[in-house]
């Protein structure tokens, strides 16, 4: 019976990324409350920050979506030279979504703004969705990562 190390890698890595998928998911709830305070007069920075749970459960997400793509370079090196974003559409727009979200983060470096969250907003819920479509689509995957082999 065998089964190889990278995979039992990527399979932990894989359970890590669908739990920072709920963290980050469910701890938008944090900002309920924003839109009342805003429309009382309050700042944007006095409402949002680095240190709330979804800015800190998101980080972690990020981080282990870049993970992920470590583990999987050779398919997304194939993906992009041999350009085959047509057969693999959404992977494709996964990572398209992904690269813009990771930017719309990077622009709270400069600063909770009406701007910044307008853009984060419309594009976040996007690559949630998307990801959700990607983990439905590679479950079979998945669980084949922990599945034990008969040596040969
Ligand atoms: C891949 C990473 C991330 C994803 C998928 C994500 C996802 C989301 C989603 C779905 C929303 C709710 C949008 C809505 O109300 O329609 C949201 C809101 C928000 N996110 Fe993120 N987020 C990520 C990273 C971050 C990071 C790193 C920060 C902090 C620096 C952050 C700060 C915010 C803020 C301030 C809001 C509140 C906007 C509001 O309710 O008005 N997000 N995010
Ligand atoms: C955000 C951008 C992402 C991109 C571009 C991406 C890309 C990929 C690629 C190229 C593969 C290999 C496909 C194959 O060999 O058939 C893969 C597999 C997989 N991905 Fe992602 N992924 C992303 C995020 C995520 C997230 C956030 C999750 C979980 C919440 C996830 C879960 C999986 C699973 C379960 C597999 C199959 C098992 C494995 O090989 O790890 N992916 N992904």
């Amino acid at each position: 019976m065998s089964t190889d190390i990278k995979s039992i890698r990527k399979f932990f890595t894989d359970i890590l990324l669908m739990l920072g998928l709920l963290g980050c998911g469910i701890s938008t709830t944090v900002f309920d409350a924003s839109e009342e305070k805003l429309k009382g007069g309050a700042q944007f920075a006095d409402v949002f920050s680095w240190n709330s749970i979804h800015c800190i459960l998101s980080t972690f997400f990020i981080s282990m979506i870049l993970v992920h793509f470590w583990q999987h370079r050779v398919y997304l090196k194939l993906l992009v030279t041999k350009k085959l974003f047509i057969k693999n559409k959404i992977i494709s727009l996964t990572a398209l979504v992904f690269s813009i979200t990771a930017i719309s983060c990077l622009f709270y470096l400069t600063g909770f703004s009406s701007a910044t969250v307008q853009f984060h907003t419309s594009v976040a819920p996007v690559l949630l969705a998307l990801i959700g479509l990607h983990l439905i689509s590679k479950i079979k995957r998945f669980l084949g990562l922990i599945q034990t082999r008969k040596a040969l």
